[in-house]
C-alpha cells in the first residue's frame, strides 16, 4: 500500500464516532462518501474569509471568488482529461445533470418516435428523467438486458442499437452490483449505429481513472458527494458542439448575453447552463476533494479498494445462506448480497447495532431488483479509508444477524 492507512483515517474525524458502544464501520460510500477534514476546512474558510458572489462584482472579494471558482472548473477539466473547460457545467449532482440533458435534449438529441436506450441496471436517476422527456415528446424508452453475472448483455445491446436508437444512456459502475461497464467499447458501438451517449459516472470517479477524451462519450455526469466533496454539487461534461446547439435548461441571471422584454440572447458556454448564483462553496469543496484524490493517486485508491472488495467477496461467500448478487467480469468497490430466510432491512438494523453502516433495499434500481427476482439486497461499498478489520466486523456481525433472525 502506498499510503499509511492510519494517517489517512485520521483525516476523516467522523471515523472516530461510535454507534452505541461499537466503533463505526462505514460501508456506505456508494450512497455518500465521507469527507476529509481539508474539504470541510475549505468550505469553512470560504464562508468565513472569502464569501462573495462570482462573475458579478469588480470588488476584490468577488474577483477572488471568481478566480477560485473558475480554477475549480479547470481542475475538473484536468482531472477527467476534458478538452475544454467550456465543456464543464456545474450542476447540483448526477441527477440534475441527467435531467438537464433529458430536458434540453428534447427535439435535439431525440425526437418524436425515437428510441432512447438504457440498461436494466440503471439508477432511477438515469431512467425517470428520460421517461418524463420521452412522454413529453413522444419518444420511447427501452432497456438492454442484464445477464445473471450482472454484466450488460452485449448481444441484446447491439441488437437494440441495430433496430434504431438516437441516444444511449448507461452507468459506468452499477451502484447496486458494482459491475464496471466497458464504457469505451459501448460508446464506440453506439456511435457506430449513430446514437449519442450519456454516461452516469456517479459511482466511478472516486474509484478509477476516468479519461473522457479516451472514452469519447458525448456526455458524462457525476456528483461531488460521491468523491469526498459536498452534497448539492455535481458536474455535467458535454461535447462543445452538442452543448452549443442545446437550449438552456433554466433561465435567470448569469446565463444571458442581453435581455430585452421581447428577447434574450444567451451567454457562451459554460455559463448558458448555469443560471443563478451557483453553489460556490460546493464548487470550491469539490476542487479540494479532487486534489485530495490526486494527492493519494487514483491508481493507489483503486488498488486498495480492489483488495478490500475481493476479500469481502471471498469472506462473504464462506458464510452459509449468503448469496452474492452478480459476479461481474469487472467489479468496482461494491458487493451486494441477500441472506436466505432473512429480510435485508432486519439484517441492516442488526448490522447498525454492531456499528456497521450498509445500505439495504432496492438502491433506487427497482428494474434491476425485478430482473433478479428480489426486492432488495444488503450492499457493502468500500472507500479508501476502509481497512481489512472492517470486513471482519461486517462478517462477524452478519453471522450474529443470521443467528438472531433464525
Ligand atoms: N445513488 C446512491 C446509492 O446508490 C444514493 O446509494
Amino acid at each position: 500500500m502506498s499510503f499509511d492507512i492510519a494517517d489517512l483515517r485520521s483525516q476523516f474525524p467522523i471515523l472516530e464516532r461510535t454507534i452505541g458502544e461499537k466503533s463505526l464501520v462505514y460501508l456506505d460510500s456508494a450512497a455518500s462518501n465521507l469527507k476529509p477534514y481539508r474539504v470541510a476546512e475549505r468550505i469553512r474558510n470560504h464562508y468565513l474569509n472569502e464569501a462573495s458572489n462570482v462573475h458579478r462584482g469588480v470588488h476584490t472579494l468577488s474577483d477572488e471568488a471568481t478566480t477560485a471558482f473558475e480554477r475549480s472548473r479547470e481542475k475538473v477539466r484536468e482531472f477527467l482529461n476534458i478538452s475544454s473547460s467550456d465543456e464543464v457545467i456545474f450542476t447540483k449532482g448526477t441527477t440534475d445533470s441527467i435531467n438537464l440533458i433529458a430536458s434540453s435534449g428534447e427535439g435535439f438529441l431525440f425526437k418524436s418516435g425515437d428510441r432512447i436506450l438504457l440498461t436494466e441496471m440503471e439508477h432511477h436517476s438515469n431512467i425517470v428523467p428520460w421517461q418524463i422527456a420521452a412522454e413529453r415528446i413522444g419518444a420511447k424508452v427501452i432497456a438492454t438486458k442484464i445477464l445473471e453475472s450482472g454484466d450488460i448483455d452485449l448481444n441484446d445491446f447491439e441488437a437494440k442499437l441495430k433496430e434504431g436508437v438516437s441516444l444511449v444512456s448507461f452507468t459506468q459502475v452499477s451502484n447496486s452490483l458494482g459491475t464496471v461497464n466497458q464504457v469505451k467499447e459501448l460508446v464506440e458501438l453506439s456511435h457506430k449505429y449513430g446514437a449519442k451517449t450519456v454516461i452516469d459516472g456517479a459511482q466511478a470517479v472516486a474509484h478509477m481513472d476516468v479519461n473522457i477524451k479516451e472514452l469519447n462519450c458525448d456526455f458524462y455526469a457525476f456528483s461531488g458527494h460521491k468523491i469526498f466533496g459536498p452534497t448539492g454539487i455535481g458536474v455535467l461534461f458535454g461535447k462543445k458542439d452538442l452543448l452549443e446547439v442545446l437550449p438552456p435548461y433554466q433561465g435567470g441571471g448569469a446565463m444571458i448575453d442581453s435581455v430585452t422584454i421581447d428577447k434574450t440572447t444567451y451567454a457562451d458556454l459554460p455559463h448558458k447552463f448555469e443560471a443563478g448564483t451557483p453553489h460556490i462553496a460546493g464548487v470550491l469543496g469539490l476542487c479540494e476533494a479532487i486534489e485530495f484524490v490526486e494527492d493519494l493517486g487514483i491508481e493507489n485508491i483503486k488498488a486498495h479498494e480492489d483488495n478490500l472488495v475481493n476479500l469481502a467477496v471471498s469472506r462473504l461467500s464462506e458464510i452459509e445462506r449468503v448469496k452474492i448478487i452478480g459476479h461481474p467480469n469487472r467489479r468496482s468497490s461494491i458487493v451486494s448480497f441477500v441472506i436466505e430466510g432473512c429480510h435485508h432491512q432486519d439484517v441492516g438494523s442488526i448490522l447498525n447495532n454492531c456499528g456497521v453502516a450498509v445500505r439495504t433495499g432496492h438502491h433506487c434500481t427497482q428494474p434491476l431488483m425485478n430482473r433478479f427476482g428480489i426486492t432488495g439486497t444488503i450492499r457493502a461499498s468500500f472507500s479508501v479509508f476502509n481497512q481489512e478489520s472492517d470486513i471482519d466486523q461486517l462478517t462477524s456481525s452478519l453471522q450474529k444477524s443470521i443467528d438472531l433472525l433464525d
